[in-house]
């Protein structure tokens, strides 16, 4: 297969043992580590702010990638890029006018993302490829970790790994959601190369080192 990128989300992870488990997804091979930023607005969960994204600072030294799920993401780009953030994700669904919130982004020494809900089409994020340095394709619902993969986000994947390669883009495909040893081979085969993973890598069935290992198809 492809070679390919693991950032395993914290969302799954046991926060009482957070430096531990990071410092072992390090050891494993995961290549970033996923950071879900929820508002309760506009998905129903809350989760974590830049006081976290610092204390994951201080535990590794791999990517921090930030997931924001919020409205006005703008508000926070300064305080998540001075914790550390190395990339922040804004959820076009989440954006009045996309285009300037990714140049606000741009404002950050930080990697440019956009996500798209499983509902949204590629289409809808046509005209700010040029801008942004990944795209995510939302392979769930956003909102909750432990979902299964939605198979229709194949094709968007496959739709945009195209485009990229017919504008000649710099621009990486990430996946997140319901991501396991049986939907990670198909969605690197349609083109994505960063494949976030929660439940598959935190999990009191199995290892940090044995998840990861599996999605590598290593066992
Ligand atoms: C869901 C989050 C994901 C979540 C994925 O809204 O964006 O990052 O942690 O969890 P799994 O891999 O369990 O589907
Ligand atoms: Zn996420």
């Amino acid at each position: 297969m492809t070679r390919f990128k693991l950032y395993p989300s914290i969302l799954s992870a046991d926060f009482a043992h957070l430096d531990k488990q990071i410092k072992e997804s390090e050891k494993c091979g995961a290549d970033g580590i996923h950071i879900d930023v929820m508002d309760g607005q506009f998905v129903p969960a809350i989760t974590f702010g830049s006081p976290i994204v610092e204390a994951v600072r201080k535990s590794t030294d791999l990517p921090i990638d930030i997931h924001m799920m919020t409205i006005n993401p703008e508000k926070h780009f300064k305080e998540l890029s001075e914790a550390g953030a190395d990339s922040i994700t804004v959820h076009h669904e989440a954006c009045q006018d996309l285009k300037a919130t990714l140049e606000e982004l741009g404002k950050h020494s930080v990697q440019k993302s956009v996500a798209i809900n499983p509902a949204t089409p590629v289409e809808s994020i046509s005209n700010v490829m040029n801008m942004v340095d990944q795209i995510l394709v939302m392979s769930v619902v956003p909102g909750a970790g432990g979902q299964s993969f939605i198979p229709e986000s194949l094709s968007k994947i496959a739709t945009l790994s195209n485009q990229i390669k017919s504008q000649s883009l710099a621009v990486s495909i990430q996946v997140d959601g319901g991501i396991n040893s049986n939907t990670i081979t198909d969605t690197v085969k349609n083109g994505a190369n960063i494949l976030v993973a929660g439940s598959a890598v935190f999990n009191k069935s199995f290892s940090i080192c044995d998840g990861l290992s599996k999605l590598r198809g290593m066992n």
